[in-house]
């Protein structure tokens, strides 16, 4: 096991009706004017909204509003969001939605208290010290968005989609989470949220670093959960225990705890996060494509770890490695299959993929080699991109 810091500082407030607590959590931030981010319109057509801004005005605090973030969400509506902030004395943000809004409400937050130009910190020309506050009233588990410290912005100048990662000045001081909300959720962005959350745990279970036991029976552990509880929140949508079940699950899969003392891997998002880019895919749809693919890469490269995933989630019991990998390939792509997830490029409805652009894109943001679990070189990286056809 390695040397590390683990600080995760977010409140948590779970279970029904706690979007009622939004405009205290947010006093308590010391806030008193926001920006409140949201995406398309759901959370506007459920009510959610307007119940927010009601917490908001009982606080004493004043809003004001950035509507109508899409997914995969892009830098325009960053730097939109950092006028609104600076012309209007805002001192803290609120994200109302899915990882694609709390994503720019993190960017707006941590642009606003800089001078130069938000995109250095994700180009990696300056380190991220400070932010506004940001709180959250998560309406999607997925991206884990609500508990990392991440943000994914895509560049609509090349279409380059980045993940900056920082400690802590992007990570919420709260975030309130009632699965009641996640009920509306359609079925494609309920599995792929749920693809998103095991990815988000295999990115850091698949890792170079051994000896990692009580990391790893987390790992298995909230799978197992994801795994049994999956099957009924698609029959039941309404299923309360099952979607609180799988809420709480999304968070930990990306708040760090299942990262604990290693290296993590994170090839599959890079790959998945090109995908994004050049074809404006779902990102968890994407990730259920991406995963097996590059497991299946594994299996004739690196077996041990994916053998051992499907030995303590599927209950795989072949002794050789390679064997137990393929068929800890063949259990996950079951089981995507059977919540609705697509399994190749051509359902994810990307018929004709440019394999060498894709390819090539990987290399140029996150370098050559890349993968801390077993380094992909440009013809290793086209050998799992057409894994995936
Ligand atoms: O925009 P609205 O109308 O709200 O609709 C959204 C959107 O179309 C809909 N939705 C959300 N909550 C709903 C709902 N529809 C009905 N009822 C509800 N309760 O769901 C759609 C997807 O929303 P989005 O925010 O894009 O989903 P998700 O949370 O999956 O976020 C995806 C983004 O997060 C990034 C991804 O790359 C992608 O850009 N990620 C962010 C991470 C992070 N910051 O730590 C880590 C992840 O690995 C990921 O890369
Ligand atoms: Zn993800």
């Amino acid at each position: 096991m390695d040397n590390f810091t683990y600080c995760a500082p977010t409140r948590y407030i779970f279970g029904r009706d706690t979007e009622k607590e939004t405009g205290k959590m947010m006093a308590a931030t010391g806030c008193r004017k926001v920006l409140v981010v949201s995406g398309g319109g759901s959370a506007r057509r459920s009510g959610l909204l307007d119940r927010v801004f009601a917490t908001l005005d009982e606080a004493g605090i004043e809003y004001l509003e950035l509507t109508g973030v899409k997914p995969n969400p892009t830098d325009d509506r960053v730097y939109e969001g950092i006028g609104i902030v600076r012309s209007n004395g805002i001192d803290g943000l609120l994200a109302v939605g899915g990882g694609s809004v709390i994503d720019t409400a993190k960017a707006i937050a941590g642009g606003a208290c800089y001078e130069g130009d938000f995109w250095d910190f994700w180009a990696g020309k300056a380190v991220m010290e400070k932010a506004l506050p940001i709180g959250v009233v998560l309406t999607i588990p997925a991206a884990g968005s609500e508990g990392s410290g991440n943000s994914v912005i895509t560049k609509i100048e090349g279409m380059r989609k980045i993940s900056l990662r920082t400690d802590f000045a992007l990570r919420p001081k709260f975030a309130i989470l009632n699965p009641e909300l996640t009920f509306s959720l359609p079925p494609e962005q309920t599995a792929a949220g749920i693809a998103d959350m095991m990815a988000h745990i295999m990115e850091r279970y698949f890792s170079p670093t051994s000896d990692v036991e009580t990391t790893d029976r987390v790992c298995e552990g909230v799978l197992m959960a994801i795994i049994a509880e999956a099957p009924k929140v698609m029959a039941d949508p309404e299923d309360y225990q099952a979607r609180a079940n799988i809420m709480w699950a999304g968070t930990l899969a990306h708040n760090g705890v299942c990262g604990c003392g290693r290296r993590e891997d994170w090839t599959s998002h890079g790959l998945e996060h090109e995908l994004s880019a050049l074809y404006g895919v779902t990102h968890g749809a994407g990730l259920a494509v991406v995963f097996p693919a590059w497991m299946t890469f594994m299996a004739s490269h690196k077996p041990e770890k994916i053998a051992q995933l499907g030995r303590r989630v599927f209950g795989i019991e072949d002794a050789d490695d390679k064997g137990a990998a393929l068929k800890a390939v063949d259990a996950l792509r079951g089981f995507f299959r059977s919540i609705g997830l697509p399994l190749t490029l051509g359902e994810l409805g990307v018929e004709d993929p440019d394999l060498e652009t894709l390819s090539r894109k990987f290399h140029e943001n996150k370098g050559t080699p890349f993968g801390p679990y077993y380094p992909l070189q440009p013809v290793d990286t086209m050998a799992v991109y057409r894994l995936m056809r």
